[in-house]
């Protein structure tokens, strides 16, 4: 890589971020294209928001990622969001327009495109999607767009069932939420066409834990997790091991990447290089 006068530059703030995955990924990106860019992670805490936000502006830094915990506060300092921030509270992508920020949330497409682009359409069909966090919010409001039913659950059921009342509000679907418990897991999965873990469960270090039996997964299911740490989660492997197909939580971490590097840079993301590039760091940092 090459350091002009002229090279752009892109980050991500959040607190932690030392961890994250998006340097690697962009800078191979962006090395692949032959693009003049450089990304950098920014430890932010959080009363330095509004200084770092200036700094943005000031410095003239083309695009950002955000993370924990700046997601919904840093709303407040930009000039303008797409329509779904105004629905999530949550901005995980900044375009710096000449001095104007604009925010995003590409979770939700990075879901959608990472089932398409496995080859799974969800369009016109049924999916239970476990959670109803921030993750499981943005991919809700996308997909609620696309399927014919979604059902939401979640531990705390009173943020599945508000979330569910939201979305028919806006779209005027058949959504509905309720309690995680496993009979409603058992009993959803019947209908179910695709599954979607939007929870943490699984995550390191907690890798042997899935909130679904083994004996409820079938071959005709779609089974999508958010987790990528570790890659294969239980719940993934148990997926497999009955006939399921499965798309990895590095799928949708790719796509949401590869929707802000388009935001960027205008240019298609290279996803095979960037999945490379996410997979060795993942390697290096899976089991740390
Ligand atoms: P993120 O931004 O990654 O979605 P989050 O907003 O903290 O993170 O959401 C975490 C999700 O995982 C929530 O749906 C949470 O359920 P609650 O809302 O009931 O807390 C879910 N979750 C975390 N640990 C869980 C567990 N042991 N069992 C079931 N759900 C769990």
């Amino acid at each position: 890589m090459t350091i002009s006068g002229k090279t752009q530059l892109c980050g991500v703030i959040g607190d932690p971020v030392a961890h994250s995955l998006s340097p690697a990924l962009h800078n191979a990106a962006f090395s692949h294209l032959k693009l003049d860019f450089v990304f950098l992670a920014f430890r932010v805490k959080a009363v330095e928001l509004q200084n770092a936000m200036q700094g943005m502006r000031g410095l003239g830094i083309r695009g950002l990622n955000v993370t924990m915990p700046h997601k919904t506060a840093v709303i407040r300092y930009l000039d303008d969001v797409e329509s779904n921030v105004k629905f999530l509270a949550s901005v995980n992508t900044i375009l710096n327009e000449d001095g104007r920020l604009v925010g995003f949330s590409t979770d939700g497409i990075g879901a959608l495109h990472a089932l398409r682009e496995n080859g799974v359409n969800p369009a016109g069909k049924k999916v239970l999607l476990l959670g109803a966090g921030g993750a499981a919010k943005a991919i809700a409001y996308t997909l609620a767009q696309e399927v014919e039913a979604l059902c939401i659950l979640n531990r705390v059921a009173e943020k599945a069932a508000v979330l569910a009342d939201n979305l028919n509000r806006l779209f005027g679907k058949k959504i509905v939420g309720g309690a995680l418990s496993p009979s409603a897991v058992q009993k959803n999965l019947q209908e179910a066409e695709i599954l979607v873990n939007a929870t943490s469960v699984g995550m390191h270090p907690n890798v042997n834990q899935s909130l679904v039996a083994p004996d409820w997964l079938k071959p005709d299911l779609t089974v999508m997790d958010i987790v990528y740490n570790p890659v294969e989660t239980k719940l993934a492997k148990d997926a497999k091991a009955a006939g399921a197909r499965v798309i990895s939580g590095v799928e949708m971490l790719l796509y949401q990447g590869a929707a802000s590097f388009e935001i960027w840079t205008g240019h298609v993301a290279p996803i095979e290089v960037m999945r490379t590039a996410a997979l060795n760091q993942l390697g290096k940092v899976e089991t740390k």
